[in-house]
């Protein structure tokens, strides 16, 4: 059985992954690695993002480690081939609905903000984003010509109880294991989506974990808070559009979207799928200036997670964390 499947990808997805490999060679040789194509290095191979084999190898792995996908070479393939697409279907295949996106300031990086500080300094925030439901995938979705003139696009948010109720789970887990604060994001206020979500997550709170602080915030709210005060939070759970918006934002207080790792997990004994939060990065690919430290936490996290090897994960960490302090920094 493959421990690690790596999934090099595109752009810099090889560069920094190869750095997982040397890691995982010399701190774990005896876990079984593979690797296969992915993303646009798989369509100039086999015509698809995502092979069907590749999503086989994918399932039946411990754990996945996907380098990125993308680029403009790829930018006028059918919508449906493009690596983005691969990228959605394997998490979709892999049913890794709880996407655990750390945004960690390590201190001496705290100057590499674009916030003051003291406003970073010690951050130590997770977002857990709903991965595989909500507008990403809801159906209807298409483009239609109006009999008038002009064109009509119609995408669906959609979510139900059961979608909501099992990444919360996760997140109230997961809080338990910090500082037991969930802060759950959406727009209640305008969507129907959003209201449900506040029940369900209410719910789930006043039946299973009331020992867990629960705060509800509104999405565009969460966006202030964050630039205004991160550390305010310590989980923060909400749907796929707004994790993949408040990510980002998040991601940036840390100083650099180049450190950052993030882990999707499904049921209880799949495999996790871990990736690191930054792109292909086309313009810096083949260069060796990328930063591989989010690839190489993002297999810190693979350790943790899926593969039952904390104290290897424990060692990687203060390996990084040392690395940083003697000054290690890509361009
Ligand atoms: C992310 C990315 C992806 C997403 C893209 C590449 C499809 O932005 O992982 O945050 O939107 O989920
Ligand atoms: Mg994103």
């Amino acid at each position: 059985m493959t421990d690690l499947l790596l999934l090099p990808g595109d752009g810099i997805g090889p560069e920094v992954t190869a750095e997982v490999r040397r890691v995982a060679q010399a701190l774990t040789p005896d876990l079984k690695l593979d690797e296969r194509p992915f993303g646009g290095a798989s369509y100039d191979l086999t015509g698809a993002p995502l092979a069907d084999e590749t999503l086989a190898a994918a399932k039946a792995a411990r754990a996945v480690l996907m380098g990125a996908v993308g680029g403009p070479k790829w930018a006028d393939a059918p919508r449906d081939k493009r690596p983005e697409a691969g990228l959605l279907a394997l998490r979709a295949g892999m049913e890794v609905f709880a996407n655990l996106r750390p945004a960690l300031c390590f201190a001496p990086l705290a100057d590499a903000s674009s916030l003051k500080r003291e406003v970073v300094e010690g951050l130590d925030m997770m977002i857990v984003r709903e991965l595989t439901g909500g507008v990403y995938f809801g159906q209807p979705r298409f483009v239609e010509d109006l009999p008038g003139g002009g064109r009509r696009a119609v995408d669906t948010q959609v979510y139900t109880t059961a979608e909501i109720a099992r990444v919360a789970r996760v997140a109230f887990e997961l809080a338990r294991g910090r500082r037991n604060k969930v802060a759950s994001a959406e727009k209640s206020n305008v969507m129907e989506s959003g209201l449900l979500w506040r029940e369900v997550v209410t719910e789930l709170h006043r039946r299973d974990y009331a020992d867990v602080e629960l705060t509800h915030i509104l999405a565009d709210n969460a966006a202030m808070q964050i630039v205004r005060d991160p550390r305010q939070f310590d989980v923060l759970l909400t749907d796929n559009l707004f994790g993949d918006i408040l990510s980002d934002a998040a991601a940036q207080l840390t100083g650099s979207l180049g450190m950052l790792p993030s882990a999707a997990l499904g049921a209880a004994g799949k495999p996790g799928l871990y990736e690191p939060i930054h792109g292909s990065a086309p313009d810096i690919a083949g260069q060796g200036v990328a930063n591989p430290l989010a690839a190489i936490l993002s297999f810190e996290m693979a350790l943790r997670w899926s593969l039952d090897r904390a104290a290897e994960a424990d060692r990687l960490f203060a390996a990084v964390q040392r690395a940083l302090e003697k000054g290690a920094r890509t361009r």
